[in-house]
């Protein structure tokens, strides 16, 4: 951050620390399995990995397959607690017809990723199948060079299509329409939700706006991609039923996939510390909220706030008491919690998943946006050429570079999480909140500044002050 209060950390070629996560230091370290196990904790989609204890039915692995000289055996390493066995499985792309990209027939698949917790804490894959099927190998780090890393291509490729999707259109662009909208339509800007979460929607709509015609359109990205425009409404029909209101609460969440103790996982350490930076350490939004309601009755009795959740609850969950999102607010509980999750998502959750879009997938061939030739069905086959004619076309490729790197610029009028243009409250209390809040982002600033001095890679995506307060890109 320098001296104007502009956040900017790295200039780019300039490096502060020992290694600065960029697509030049991918390209140095995509082959490798620990880089590849890290991305599932700290790269741009860290939800999909949760902790395994039995193995799916449809992944048949032994002890001789993963643990070949004997070091560990599956069931000591798949126990429930402190367990060391992990998965990853794009089940969610099974079965999706793929793209035809310069006459050619593309390749989607649903890879399976078991990974294990070494006992030197790294996160190493140690079988991959794709679409699980009979004609479908299951590999191993144990088979030749190109047969493993093909395997980790088609992995790498399935999770650009289920982050950029879901991860990041789905959970993040696209609900934080909802919100907003909703609080347009139905509160008005008197009210004290309003003058909170109104500076969380800044250029929101705008972004999704310009995203629906240029990016996420038929002439947009989708020309270069493996599911292409038919397929992309599928995929988000398919992942609408797991954005459930727990998996939006970092805390929930990680609970849910089992991962409270994985060792050097950022996003969860640091989104955790957001997290309760924004909902409880100085009670930020508890305190604004019990400020104005004084007790549950007031909560159920505002028709205002009450139409806010209902229109979430129809028209972005379309109905859906399975997601657990709440149909009216009872009490000032549910409704903190849910204003926390709210402003969570459109602030740290965001950053999190759209940040280092160009870091992690500048250097194609860790994130390849399709892929034009079939996975092998026979180990053996593959080699430095058939690899490079898997990957997409020159063509594709840069359309797809430009897109990463525009995605993630920060913007010239950006805003980080806290700093507020406007003074909507006038009341002492909330502005004295606000103050606050704003001095706990800077002592989360400095110790993830502390904490980054000792990493290889420094985690920075979640730095209060590299964290937007809107989605705006
Ligand atoms: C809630 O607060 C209002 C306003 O102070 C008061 O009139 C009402 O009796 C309270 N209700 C309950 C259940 O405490
Ligand atoms: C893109 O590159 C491929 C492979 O080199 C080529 O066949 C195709 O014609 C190119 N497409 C365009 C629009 O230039
Ligand atoms: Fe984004």
């Amino acid at each position: 951050r320098d001296s104007s209060g502009h956040s900017q950390i790295y200039s780019w070629g300039q490096k502060k620390f020992s290694s600065v996560l960029s697509p030049d230091y991918v390209q140095q370290h995509w082959k490798e399995d620990a880089f590849f196990g890290y991305q599932f904790l700290n790269g741009v989609n860290p939800m999909l990995i949760r902790r395994c204890t039995a193995l799916p039915s449809n992944f048949p692995v032994t002890d001789d397959m993963v643990f070949p000289s004997g070091q560990c055996n599956l069931a000591d390493e798949l126990k429930v607690t402190n367990g060391n066995i992990f998965l990853c499985d794009y089940k969610l792309l099974d079965g999706l017809p793929a793209n035809t990209i310069n006459g050619k027939k593309q390749y989607l698949m649903a890879p399976l990723v078991l990974l294990h917790k070494t006992p030197d804490d790294n996160l190493m894959p140690i079988a991959i199948q794709q679409t699980p099927a009979e004609d479908n190998p299951i590999f191993f780090p144990t088979d030749s060079e190109y047969d493993w890393l093909m395997a980790k291509i088609f992995v790498r490729s399935a999770d650009f299509t289920m982050h950029g999707l879901n991860v990041h259109l789905l959970r993040t662009h696209l609900l934080a329409e909802v919100f907003a909208v909703s609080l347009l339509r139905n509160v008005p800007m008197v009210h004290p939700l309003y003058k909170l979460l109104v500076p969380h929607t800044r250029y929101t709509l705008q972004t999704n706006f310009l995203a629906r015609q240029l990016l996420i359109s038929k002439t947009g990205i989708f020309p270069f991609t493996a599911t292409g425009y038919d397929t992309f409404y599928s995929v988000l029909r398919r992942s609408l039923p797991s954005v459930t209101f727990s998996s939006l609460c970092i805390p929930d969440d990680i609970a849910e996939r089992g991962l409270e103790d994985v060792p050097n996982f950022y996003y969860r350490n640091d989104g955790l510390m957001l997290w309760n930076t924004i909902n409880r350490c100085y009670n930020f939004v508890e305190r604004i909220i019990t400020y104005y309601y004084r007790n549950d009755t007031e909560v159920q009795q505002d028709s205002e706030l009450q139409k806010w959740i209902s229109d979430i609850f129809e028209h972005g969950f379309l109905s859906q008491t399975s997601t657990g999102i709440p149909q009216r607010f009872a009490t000032i509980d549910e409704l903190v919690k849910f204003v926390t999750m709210v402003i969570f998502t459109c602030s740290a959750q965001h950053a999190a998943v759209n940040s280092g879009q160009y870091d992690y997938g500048g250097w194609m061939p860790n994130a390849p946006p399709t892929l034009q030739r079939p996975p092998p069905t026979t180990k053996g086959t593959t080699s430095e050429a058939t690899m490079m004619q898997t990957f997409p076309d020159v063509n594709a490729t840069v359309q797809i570079m430009s897109v990463l790197w525009l995605l993630s610029k920060e913007s010239s009028d950006f805003v980080p999480l806290g700093q507020y243009q406007e003074d909507h409250f006038t009341e002492d209390i909330p502005r004295m909140l606000i103050k606050c809040f704003q001095a706990e982002l800077e002592v989360l600033n400095a110790v993830i500044k502390a904490r980054n001095n000792g990493l290889k890679v420094p985690y920075t995506y979640m730095d209060p002050v590299k964290v937007e307060n809107s989605i705006a890109i």
